[in-house]
């Protein structure tokens, strides 16, 4: 999906993810403070990036700050800048990330990492926008639009006392959830032949069903960003068609038990426990694996499961689990 003002294609053709982004697009060009949620590798980047290319600011600077990898002790130092002298070292004054995103964006990621006394701080920061440097005595204001993103939905840290519920408002302002993989399998062709034509352009490879069903039923941990490196590994090797025995073993030998575990463990987070949706990852989860374990084929994954050909149909449409010739038509049609 390619709005005509920004440069970022965020590939999906999932229902939920093209409502999130069309959200997205009416509140883009606005200053309102945006709030990514999302596992490892679902997009929150790429998000961040299409916000700020859909905005007045686009051709502002993005200034990416990964707050899990500056150490504590710096953080203050690297967004709100230093003074001569302030410390050892500050030999020189320097601009902070703060002021280095003047009039453009600045994306906070993995704010769920930041310290609680650094919370305070930038609580303060975004009050009025206004901070000093370490070790300096002039208040200076910034123009900035905020992006913040979390791999934990922030609440449960909040309930958790480990963040501040006045900061979690603040930057709550506009929350978007992004979906993990396995829960919009309809994306998985699509940005499979996204990453064939990306990493091996030249070669026309196409994936054969059994290879295809393994990718759909797979977990993916890692998400997208798992997807795009499978996909750039198999297209190195694969001449044509490519099956099974090209996909990594964690794929092709991934394990119903753990798949299931996994994926209602997650959503026992994210949903905060919400019985319903506990209840329906369970029964998305099951349905997938019924699918896989009967090779696609329907009236035997509904047999396996012990439900009416009709139920099971009713729930796989719920749920938006499309059926593999679909997926099968789609990819191979290359
Ligand atoms: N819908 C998508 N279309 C195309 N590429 C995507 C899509 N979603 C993610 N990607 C790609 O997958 C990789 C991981 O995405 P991104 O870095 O945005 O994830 P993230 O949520 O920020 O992960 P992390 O929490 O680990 O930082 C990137 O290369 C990104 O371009
Ligand atoms: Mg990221």
């Amino acid at each position: 999906m390619k709005p005509v003002n920004t440069s970022v294609a965020i590939i999906t053709r999932n229902r939920e993810m093209r409502r999130i982004i069309q959200s997205v697009n009416k509140i883009a060009n606005t200053t309102s403070t945006v709030l990514l949620i999302g596992e490892t590798g679902v997009g929150k980047e790429i998000f961040a990036e299409y916000i700020h290319k859909a905005s007045r600011r686009h051709s502002r600077p993005l200034v990416r700050v990964s707050l899990s990898s500056i150490p504590h002790e710096l953080l203050s130092s690297e967004l709100f800048g230093y003074e001569k002298g302030a410390f050892t070292g500050a030999g020189e004054s320097k601009k902070g990330l703060l002021e280095v995103a003047h009039t453009g964006t600045i994306f906070l990621d993995d704010i769920d990492d930041v310290p609680l006394d650094m919370q305070v701080k930038l609580l303060r920061f975004l009050e009025n926008m206004e901070f000093m440097r370490v070790g300096g005595i002039k208040h200076i204001h910034v123009d900035v639009r905020v992006i913040s993103a979390s791999k934990v939905p922030l609440k449960i840290l909040v309930r958790q006392k480990s963040f501040r519920e006045d900061l979690y408002y603040r930057l709550n302002v506009v929350p978007v959830i992004i979906p993990p993989l396995r829960e919009r399998i309809d994306d998985i062709p699509l940005l499979i032949e996204h990453f064939l034509k990306h990493y091996a352009p030249e070669k026309s490879l196409r994936i054969l069903p059994d290879a295809l069903n393994a990718l759909l039923s797979y977990s993916w941990p890692g998400n997208v960003r798992e997807l795009r490196n499978v996909i750039h590994r198999v297209s190195l090797f694969a001449d044509k068609g490519i099956t099974m025995d090209e996909l990594p073993h964690e794929i092709r030998h991934s394990d119903a038990g753990e798949t299931l575990v996994k994926s209602c463990r997650d959503c026992f987070v994210y949903s905060h426990v919400r019985f319903n949706d506990v209840v329906s990852c369970l029964e998305k989860t099951l349905i997938r694996l019924a699918m896989k374990n009967s090779h696609n084929n329907q009236s035997k994954a509904a047999r396996l499961l012990g439900l009416s050909l009709s139920t099971f149909r009713d729930k796989a449409k719920k749920y938006s689990i499309v059926t593999p010739d679909h997926h099968r038509n789609f990819v191979l049609s290359n």
